[in-house]
């Protein structure tokens, strides 16, 4: 399953980590931006993630700003966009299994790199578990229209 990426300029330096991450790990991924530290609008970038995402041609997204907030903000905006905000490998995991979240979004003043990679890989490898969280998911979804 393809990831898309992205970050602001503040989560640039993180972002290029997780890229080399991915690759190393042989994950189909695509860098969405930026590509430097000049100053960068993350709506721009989780704009342009979640299309992604939403059309099918990315799995999932991994989104990096300073703190995360503003990048989970953005693209929960978007209709079918389940982003989670995580700090730590256990919530990287719930996101997956209750929530069935499709964004990761992580914030690279908050973290450092090795915690980052560590919640990526959680977050990769867990699945949705279904059962009681399907009916949650679905009034999110009715919450949308
Ligand atoms: C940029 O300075 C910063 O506001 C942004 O990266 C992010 O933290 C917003 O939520």
């Amino acid at each position: 399953m393809k990831i898309a990426l992205g970050s602001d300029h503040a989560g640039f330096r993180l972002k290029e980590q997780v890229g080399s991450h991915l690759e190393a790990a042989g994950h189909s991924w695509q860098d969405f931006g930026v590509f430097s530290e000049e100053s960068a609008d993350y709506p721009d970038l989780a704009a342009a993630v979640t299309s992604a995402v939403q059309s099918g041609a990315c799995g999932y997204g991994i989104l990096i700003c300073g703190t995360g907030i503003g990048m989970s903000i953005a693209a929960n905006k978007k209709a079918g966009i389940r982003a989670a905000l995580c700090g730590e490998p256990y919530s990287a995991r719930c996101a997956r299994e209750h929530n069935n979240a499709n964004i990761l979004t992580m914030g690279s003043r908050v973290i450092g790199p090795g915690l980052a990679l560590a919640i990526v890989d959680q977050f990769l490898n867990s699945s949705f578990s279904g059962g009681r969280h399907s009916n949650r998911l679905h009034k999110i979804e009715q919450m949308e229209t």
